[in-house]
């Protein structure tokens, strides 16, 4: 299934019209293993004028994708599922090797998408329109109805990040293919070979020609193009900060659904369950090295429980395993790149130099960085503030749940936080005043089960992803009003 996407010297291919083509450019870019270095494969730089192909194949498929009834695209989508699961291993042993996640994580990054492009089938058949009479409106009588249906808004330009590059590219194509839209790709350059096994997946499940396409090359070269592209309808971008706000900033009059950075906080009461709290930060915060935009990013503990904390955690973390992916399960894995290794480095330095406590950690080896807990942050130190995005983790002591609200809300971001503590109450005190889109009381900030509402506020994203609401944001309401009579 996979052999037209690739493989003579490991080059793949780009899905254009229901084709797997070559750039004309003949310009590749190699993608190496963040793990040992190896060639993962090569993938193609396209030009603008193939991305224009693309997108306007797209508009082309579109007009007649979105006849199809809905129960007939559901079907695909079954298909699709189906053929992602019988391929779980394939599609895992790539994503270990091209973003050096863990076996366990890979594998279940896929099989949480085959349930995702499901449950997406499964709401999508449950949606319905309403009717609105007007006699409820003042002035108006019963001579005046509104029929509302949904309709799709046209091409969705998806542009996935490199830490799911499977599950990020279908929580973006799943719903808008359902929805009736066609769909654009660009996934991450670092993670596009994963996000092109997806592609095949789909196209084999029997989507018509030009509905679902790719788009491989560098974000810097081509990103401003495809983002200002007058054929693109919707952009759904999961990704950077910076970048989220660079296309918000030159995708005039285009509506967006955006994921963006994170620091989420958890908050620990002094009536908390401490083993528990423990247990939920280190998985929150060093799966996958930290490298989720819902990982547990900073502590913030009340003093007089806060020696008591940091042992346990302490002694939770010497036990994670550090290592090479490809070779044992481990909790930590090397970083994407040098780059980011580079960054977290330059946090826990300026850190330690500014008086914060070393708890455990603080080495790196190439890209490995080993997990890192820091006590007694402050407010003056950029840990305090910035996104590692890598395993290192932040204790900021506080006076009480006030000191803490303020603190979480002093962030730019405001994705998620937690709170510990076994007082209901103080729970929905805390809750009700932080600036987040999530608060998870008693448990790690995670974005799953995915038919919840997933959304950040202020830096932290636009809009609301999640099953039925990712269905709804790329659809629209189509209203017919039926007059009766004069
Ligand atoms: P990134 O550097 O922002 O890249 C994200 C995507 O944007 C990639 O496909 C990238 O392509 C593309 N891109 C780059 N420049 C572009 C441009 N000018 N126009 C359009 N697209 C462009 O993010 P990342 O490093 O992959 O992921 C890490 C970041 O994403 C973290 O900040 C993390 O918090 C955030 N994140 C957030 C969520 C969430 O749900 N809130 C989820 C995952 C990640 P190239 O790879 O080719 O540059
Ligand atoms: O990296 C961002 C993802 O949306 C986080 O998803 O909480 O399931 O790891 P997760």
């Amino acid at each position: 299934m996979f052999s037209s996407l690739c493989c003579e010297n490991k080059v793949y291919k780009n899905l254009v019209n229901g084709q797997w083509i070559d750039s004309n450019t003949g310009n590749l870019i190699e993608i190496f293993s963040p793990v040992d270095d190896s060639i993962v494969g090569k993938i193609q730089a396209m030009s603008k004028k193939e991305v224009d192909f693309a997108i306007e194949n797209a508009k082309e498929a579109q007009k007649s994708w979105r006849t199809i009834p809905v129960n007939k695209r559901a079907q695909i989508l079954y298909r699709a599922a189906e053929l992602l699961e019988e391929k779980t291993n394939d599609i895992a042993e790539i994503m270990m090797r091209e973003i050096a996640k863990d076996k366990k994580s890979a594998v279940s990054e896929v099989q949480r998408t085959a349930d995702y492009i499901r449950f997406t089938a499964d709401a999508a058949k449950s949606m319905e329109g309403e009717t609105i009479p007007a006699d409820s409106f003042p002035g108006f009588n019963r001579s005046k109805i509104s029929v509302v249906t949904r309709e799709p808004l046209g091409v969705v330009l998806a542009i996935s990040p490199f830490n799911y590059p499977v599950n990020l590219s279908a929580s973006k194509i799943a719903p808008a293919l359902v929805a009736g839209n066609s769909i654009v790709l660009k996934p991450a350059t670092q993670g596009s070979i994963s996000a092109l096994y997806l592609a095949r997946v789909f196209q084999e499940a029997g989507l018509p020609a030009g509905v679902f396409n790719t788009i491989t090359g560098r974000g810097i070269e081509i990103g401003d193009y495809c983002v200002t592209h007058p054929s693109v309808d919707f952009i759904n971008f999961t990704g950077s900060t910076e970048i989220g706000k660079r296309i918000s900033q030159i995708s005039t009059m285009k509506p967006l659904l955006m994921e963006l950075g994170g620091k989420d906080a958890a908050i620990v009461l002094e009536d908390a369950d401490l083993e528990l709290a423990a247990k939920n930060i280190v998985a929150g915060a060093y799966s996958y090295s930290g490298q989720r935009c819902t990982a547990v990013k900073r502590i913030l503990v009340v003093d007089s429980v806060a020696n008591v904390l940091v042992k346990k955690l302490k002694f939770k973390i010497e036990k994670l395993k550090v290592g090479n992916p490809l070779q044992e399960q481990v909790d930590i894995v090397p970083l994407i790149n040098v780059k980011a290794a580079d960054f977290v480095e330059g946090l826990m330095k300026e850190a330690q130099e500014k008086g914060a406590k070393l708890i455990i950690g603080g080495r790196r080896e190439g890209n490995i960085i080993y997990p890192t807990l820091f006590d007694n942050v402050t407010l003056d130190m950029r840990l305090a503030w910035e996104e590692p995005f890598g395993p290192i983790l932040p204790i900021i002591r506080i006076k009480d749940r006030d000191e803490g609200i303020a603190i979480a809300n002093k962030s730019e971001y405001g994705l998620q936080a937690s709170v510990f503590t076994k007082d209901i109450n103080s729970a929905f005190y805390i809750a009700d005043k932080l600036e987040v889109g999530t608060v998870q009381v008693n448990n790690k900030t995670e974005r799953g089960p995915d038919h919840f509402p997933f959304l950040g506020v202020k830096s932290s994203g636009i809009g609301t992803q999640g099953i039925r609401y990712s269905i709804e944001a790329m659809s629209r309401p189509k209203a017919i009003v039926i007059n009766i009579g004069d």
